[in-house]
């Protein structure tokens, strides 16, 4: 099914991204100076006048195997997994590993620190759950501990090989146990119970790297583990920040909304403010971004940090191409219109929604209900969002929606006005749809390359693997999309993951050579531990699956 892209073809289409960046073909070229004269994106680290091509290889077919599989001349080296200990206290690696980001260590691309999302809890950490369906306290501890974030220390040996190094002062476990300090206008306030601080973080899927070399994490599916711990729903659901390298540094930043949190894309508009774009990823939601009011200055560091705590949020209406502010200011104005009349999907009477919207505090802690009053388009799963460090289009994943008919979910492009990641106004185009033709099915994690490549991780869910209409799409992948050139929106396998698992978290060095991959939930359909469904890393003598993150290398310069 996959249309078969000769090996010749695939490095043609390759050629032209580097010899774009590194030269001077007349289109391109063109492209290059705006790209060089727009703003700096965060959630990549490199270049544009590099020559590297981290995509040299021969694409993959579709597989059911057990296994993690490349193409020929790369291998992976697990770095860590589920429960592995990580630090000298004994802390555990979590599970469910989503998100990636390497941040070198004296500039090194062979040592860093790792910093590693763990979205959720299944049966190999907390056991099977009782037949009434009820929790042990023990299984509730479990699920808050293993969830979180890992900041580990890895390095690449003499032979080439990456390892985690347990005796880094930096490695550390944040969970549901870490405190952390809300800023924004939600905090201290009665939508979140006057609370000025939030116990723990959990649900973690996919982030971004900050201009100011911190991430920012994303809480996702949150609540029914909220429920089961007892802690408050509005503490949850915002997008955590950490900073890799000092351990004090946890906060939640409420004025980016609360919802369904998939990751951030940070950048910086024309007259150079800071930029958060974010997917709510739940059937019928919506994309939004978030606007600075102040201007981001790099001298400043970390201290930029405060920019995320006042600024404008907006939501995309795709109909109208308008980027609306989700505000208290415009739903007062909305409810007070004679010709009022709540949008599908917004519950209560004018009254009832003036009295929920009163603050921009109760507004972010609503933020979905809040977009759809202003006039959000509600759409199919927006999961990861990526800002093209070639042209500043803003690429974004729609993993799918069954409920009406988008069964292989699709990547829409949109171009902001004049290209400014700040306008109020822009255009958009689906980029390209998941399906036969294609070769992949529910785009969710997204990453660029130097050579302006799209590499795209699918998250076709486990109950639907090799069956029906996903038959042929087989276990979930990793493929590689180039944005421009003649191969352009041509999809190409680059790895195959192990049953019932989704890849997750794409994330490359700096200089490419290494690009660091989660290895999500294998063998989760697992209801019996002693038949797991997977045995995924196939570690000698172990009998349970484990999510971890792997270090893939192999990546050869200039396509030699
Ligand atoms: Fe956690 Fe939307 O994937
Ligand atoms: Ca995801
Ligand atoms: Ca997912």
């Amino acid at each position: 099914m996959v249309k078969k892209i000769d090996r010749r073809t695939f490095l043609s289409y390759m050629g032209t991204g580097a010899a774009a960046l590194a030269a001077a073909s007349a289109g391109l070229g063109v492209l290059e100076g705006k790209a060089s004269a727009l703003s700096p994106t965060a959630d990549h680290l490199f270049g544009f006048k590099t020559n590297k091509v981290s995509g040299y290889f021969e694409p993959i077919e579709p597989s059911k195997e057990d296994l993690l599989l490349l193409p020929k001349g790369y291998r992976y080296d697990v770095v860590a997994a589920f429960d592995d200990v990580i630090n000298k206290a004994g802390e555990k690696f979590g599970q469910g590993s989503d998100y990636n980001a390497y941040f070198p260590i004296h500039g090194s691309n062979q040592r860093g620190l790792l910093v590693n999302n763990h979205e959720y809890t299944n049966i190999f950490s907390i056991g099977p759950i009782a037949a009434d369906g009820k929790w042990t306290k023990e299984q509730v501890e479990k699920d808050l501990y293993y969830q979180g974030m890992s900041v580990i220390e890895v390095f690449q040996d003499k032979e080439g090989v990456w390892k985690m190094d347990t005796s880094s002062a930096y490695a550390r476990r944040i969970n549901g146990f870490t405190a952390f300090e809300l800023t924004g206008p939600a905090r201290g306030t009665s939508a979140v119970g006057g609370a000025t601080t939030a116990k723990g973080t959990f649900a973690n899927c996919s982030g971004g790297v900050t201009l100011w070399n911190t991430v920012l994490s994303c809480e996702e599916n949150f609540s029914e583990t909220a429920e089961r711990a007892g802690l408050p729903l509005t503490h949850y659901g915002w997008v955590v920040e950490i900073d890799p390298f000092d351990g004090k540094y946890l906060k939640k930043h409420t004025a980016l909304g609360r919802f369904n949190h998939e990751n951030t894309a940070m950048g910086l508009t024309a007259d150079g403010r800071v930029v958060v774009y974010m997917g709510d990823d739940k059937k019928d939601a919506c994309v939004y971004k978030f606007v600075s009011k102040g201007k981001y200055d790099a001298s400043k560091g970390r201290a930029n940090s405060a920019l995320l705590e006042d600024g404008t949020l907006y939501v995309a209406n795709l109909k109208s191409g308008k980027w609306a502010a989700v505000t208290a200011e415009a739903i007062a104005k909305l409810l007070a219109s004679d010709g009022f009349k709540a949008p599908s999907g917004v519950k209560g009477t004018r009254e009832e929604l003036l009295a929920k919207f009163k603050t921009q505090g109760d507004v972010v802690t609503n933020c979905h209900e809040a977009a759809l009053l202003v006039g959000g388009t509600p759409t199919d799963r927006p999961e990861d969002i990526e800002i093209s460090p070639f042209d500043n289009t803003v690429f974004v994943s729609h993993t799918n929606n069954d409920t009406h008919g988008n069964i292989h979910g699709h990547i829409t492009r949109i171009f902001e006005k004049d290209g400014d990641l700040g306008a109020t106004e822009f255009d958009f185009e689906i980029f390209i749809a998941g399906g036969r033709q294609s070769g992949f099915s529910s785009p969710d994690n997204l990453a660029f390359d130097s050579s302006g490549n799209l590499w795209i991780v699918t998250d076709i869910s486990s109950s639907s693997h090799n069956k029906g209409v996903y038959k042929t799409f087989m276990n979930n992948g990793l493929f590689v999309v180039p944005t421009h050139g003649p191969g352009m929106a041509q999809a190409m396998q680059f790895a195959s993951a192990p049953v019932e698992s989704e890849l997750t978290g794409p994330f490359f060095t700096p200089d490419e050579q290494t690009l660091f991959l989660s290895v999500q939930h294998p063998g989760e359909m697992t209801t019996d531990l002693s038949k797991p469904t997977s045995l995924w890393p196939h570690r000698p003598g172990d009998k349970i699956a484990r999510c971890g993150v792997v270090a893939i290398s192999g990546f050869r310069l200039g396509g030699k």
